[in-house]
């Protein structure tokens, strides 16, 4: 299998292109500001430029294109409405109708901040979406342009996404933050006003790449089987490591001013894509567990 990576040296891209050499396909990839630290082609390309992914398409003549680049700093998206609609609007249906031209299986990532919300049962693919900031208005634009240009495209929503960077070898995001503050003695305070599904990047992209295989189409929520808060992931987090629990101060999304709205409750359904893989989605311990080698203080 030839996969090309579009966001390559992102979190998700990372580990998406580990995925794909751990399964010794051919993979290749693209960047945007920065060259990742993998041995595989690449070449820089940036989203704003769609109209140039025939060529990109045409040198490296993929089987499997899965596309992780996207505007992600969602308070980023308020604060500049045409960037986030022309990257995670407009350039994904165009990335997917050049795939459809090419004949090329077309992979497409989105989010559980589609959804409002103000659900209490975790969002199956079935449940309306009705956004509530920019970044998630764009993000839904982008998956209905894919699916309108390819309807044998994959859409898989994710949820807080966090891992490990493969390039890096690092840890990112949330858990390197909580660490850095428990390693310090500093306190940690989190939202216990938030629940979410975290998907860990690793485990992710081992499923994109899994529904690949089984050549699944349409829309699959991928996350982990745990509803929580960001409080009780600092919980896990600090347990895992052998950190001082003491140091979580509990808080409120309230607490903090920022220009988006996040929805209050955006746990996913895993159901569907553990009936299409016939196995259990992890539970947030089962993730951490993976990590713990990294995480852990000593
Ligand atoms: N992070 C989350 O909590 C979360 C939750 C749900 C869904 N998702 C979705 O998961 C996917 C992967 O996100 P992630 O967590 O891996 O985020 P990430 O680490 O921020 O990766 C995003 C990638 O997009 C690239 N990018 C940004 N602007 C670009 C442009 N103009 N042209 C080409 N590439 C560009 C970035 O490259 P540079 O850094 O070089 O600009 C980066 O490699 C995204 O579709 C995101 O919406 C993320």
């Amino acid at each position: 299998m030839n996969l090309l990576v579009i966001g390559a040296n992102g979190l998700l891209g990372s580990n998406v292109v580990r995925a794909g050499q751990r399964r010794d396909w051919d993979v290749c990839g693209t960047y945007h500001s920065t060259p990742p630290d993998f041995e595989i082609p690449f070449i820089q390309f940036d989203l704003r430029a769609y109209d140039g992914f025939d060529t990109i398409l045409e040198e490296f003549e993929p089987d499997v294109v899965v596309n992780c680049a996207a505007m992600t700093d969602v308070d980023g998206c308020e604060a500049d409405l045409e960037t986030a609609r022309v990257l995670n609007g407009d350039a994904p249906g165009v990335l997917a109708a050049q795939c459809a031209l090419h004949e090329v299986r077309f992979v497409h990532v989105s989010t559980d901040y589609v959804f409002d919300g103000t659900g209490r049962d975790p969002y199956s693919e079935a449940a309306d979406p009705h956004p509530i900031q920019a970044y998630g208005e764009s993000k839904l634009a982008g998956e209905q342009a894919v699916r309108d240009e390819d309807t044998a495209a994959l859409v898989a929503r994710l949820s807080f996404v966090w891992g490990l960077h493969r390039g890096r070898n690092e840890l990112t995001g949330f858990p390197a933050w909580v660490r850095g503050q428990l390693q310090t003695g500093e306190d940690v305070p989190l939202f216990t006003d938030q629940w979410l599904t975290p998907t860990r990047a690793g485990q992710a992209a081992d499923v994109l790449l899994d529904l690949v295989d089984r050549e699944v189409t349409g829309l699959v929520h991928v996350a982990c089987t745990s509803c929580v808060t960001p409080y009780k992931f600092g919980e896990i987090l600090a347990e895992a490591g052998g950190y001082d629990g003491d140091l979580l101060v509990a808080g409120s999304m309230d607490d903090i001013d920022r220009d988006a709205a996040r929805p209050a409750y955006s746990c996913l359904d895993v159901s569907h894509v553990e009936s299409v893989l016939d196995r259990s989605q992890p539970t947030l311990r089962d993730d951490v567990d993976a990590v713990r080698d990294i995480f852990g203080s000593t």
